[in-house]
């Protein structure tokens, strides 16, 4: 087969997203939507993506810098051919042409793959029939249902109009046609623009074979013009996800509730409440149980673990079977090894709690090197920062943190050690020690009164 150039239009101005961020930086789970059609191209293996740009141009470059693509600007847009056009000077005389649209963000490699096995020596176009077809291209065809041109909307006979096949505007076409097509295209039309569908009239005319595949699969062809657009597309690709987890044998509660804005990888017997976002790369393990409305991303979350309502993971390694929740919050950098509980109202940050280790109730741990089998309770803070550093609490195996007690960094506490209860701990502590730091005395005054409210 030819080599493979993919030209992806991506220069429309998206006025009806009434927003200063170009269209295709809009985004579908959390990656622009010119991303998902550069992840289809890219599985393409083409030996070169023309992306061609035009609003918001430096913006959309910067977004995908890290991506190997030939950037063409397309300064004023005069239609879809002329959009081609400002590509030519890129595109190799023995390769084929896939051309994908930058505002299609489901976009199906599969039938990309189809159009690509035919265009050696054909013009292939993807259409589909759209039960409403207003304002797209029709796909004209002859008593022998061979395809003889599509003609827009708005230049379409009453007759013409009356057709539900539609152009998705993705094809794929030798360059040596594609080239010598682009060069005779005219603005004779209804909306004075260049259009690209005018090349398959020209096939016709110059016996190049026209094959049309007509997708079943209405929303991988479907751009976004609109917010309205946008949030259908957001749903669909949600739905898809959840499929594809439920076929894999993930337990979700209710898959319309389930929110995947990056990777999420599962093991066997995992299971997920309702109204739970995963964000970046999310991994659990075997039997893992996310209950409602968490928040987890960039995380790893072993076997057995079970994770409470309202709590938020980011940037966090968890070991196997432990107890994370309600409503805790960890911040990057934390690692629990195995069996861990960590509580409500428990925020850790940069902490690395070791095996079996509990923190159960309202603390702050930061960060903090936690040994094994440390019980740190309620209340209890590790005091980092001092205003313009931050230092580190080390708290050795078995130690136990009595409840309300403020640990100033850098401090250790070490192994075996108690701490007693309302301790202000500035100094290390010795290991299987009691280790007390309170007010000298207990006091009470006989007779005294309550501050009484004053009348005005
Ligand atoms: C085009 C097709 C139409 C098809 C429809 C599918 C033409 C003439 N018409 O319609 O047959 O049914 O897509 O949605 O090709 N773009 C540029 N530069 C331009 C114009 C467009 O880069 O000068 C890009 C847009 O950013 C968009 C894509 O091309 O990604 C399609 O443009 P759009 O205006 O949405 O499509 P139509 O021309 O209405
Ligand atoms: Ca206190």
């Amino acid at each position: 087969m030819s080599p493979l150039n993919i030209v992806i239009l991506a220069a429309g101005k998206g006025t009806r997203m009434h927003s200063n961020r170009p269209k295709v930086l809009h985004t579908v789970g959390n990656k622009p939507i010119l991303g998902h059609v550069l992840d289809c191209a890219n599985s393409l293996n083409p030996n070169k993506i023309i992306v061609v740009y035009g609003f918001g141009g430096e913006t959309v470059k910067q977004a995908f810098a890290q991506e190997n693509i030939i950037w063409v600007h397309q300064a004023e847009q005069h239609g879809t051919g002329h959009a081609v056009q400002q590509a030519i000077p890129f595109l190799d005389a023995d390769a084929d042409t896939l051309i994908l649209l930058g505002d299609v963000p489901l976009i199906d490699a599969e039938a990309c793959r189809k159009l690509i096995s035919q265009a050696d020596n054909k013009l292939a176009i993807l259409s589909f029939n759209k039960a409403d077809p207003t304002g797209y291209g029709r796909i004209v065809r002859n008593a022998m249902c061979s395809v003889t041109a599509i003609v827009e909307h708005k230049d379409a006979t009453e007759e013409q109009h009356k057709i539900h096949e539609v152009n998705t505007g993705i094809m794929a076409m030798p360059n040596v046609h594609l080239v010598q097509w682009l060069s005779k295209l005219d603005n004779n039309n209804a909306q004075g623009e260049y259009y690209l569908t005018d090349i398959v009239a020209f096939a016709v005319n110059d016996n190049v074979p026209v094959v049309v595949e007509i997708t079943a699969d209405e929303w991988s062809v479907t751009g976004i013009n609109s917010k309205m657009d946008l949030v259908q597309i957001e749903r669909v690709h949600q739905s898809r996800i959840a499929q594809q987890l439920l076929l894999q044998g993930v337990t979700l509660k209710d898959p319309a509730r389930l929110d995947v804005r990056g990777e999420l990888i599962c093991g066997r017997d995992t299971e997920i409440d309702v109204n739970c976002v995963f964000e970046g790369k999310v991994s659990l393990g075997d039997n893992v149980k996310i209950a409602a409305n968490c928040v987890i991303k960039n995380a790893t979350i072993a076997s057995g673990s079970h994770i409470a309502p309202f709590t938020h993971i980011d940037d966090t390694q968890i070991g196997e079977n432990s107890r994370i929740g309600p409503y805790a919050r960890l911040r990057p950098g934390t690692t629990l090894a195995a069996d861990t509980h960590i509580g409500n109202f428990v925020e850790l940050k940069n902490a690395q709690v070791d095996v079996g280790s509990k923190i159960n109730h309202l603390s702050y741990v930061g960060d903090s090197t936690v040994g094994k089998n440390v019980n740190i309770g309620a209340g209890t803070i590790t005091c980092n920062y001092d205003g313009a550093n931050k230092f580190r609490t080390v708290i050795e195996d078995d130690a136990f943190i009595g409840s309300d007690s403020q640990l100033i960094a850098p401090v250790t506490i070490g192994r075996g050690a108690t701490i007693a209860a309302g301790s202000t701990i500035t100094k290390n502590a010795p290991a299987d020690q009691l280790t007390l730091c309170r007010a000298k005395e207990q006091k009470s005054i006989a007779g005294w009164k309550r501050p009484q409210k004053v009348k005005k």
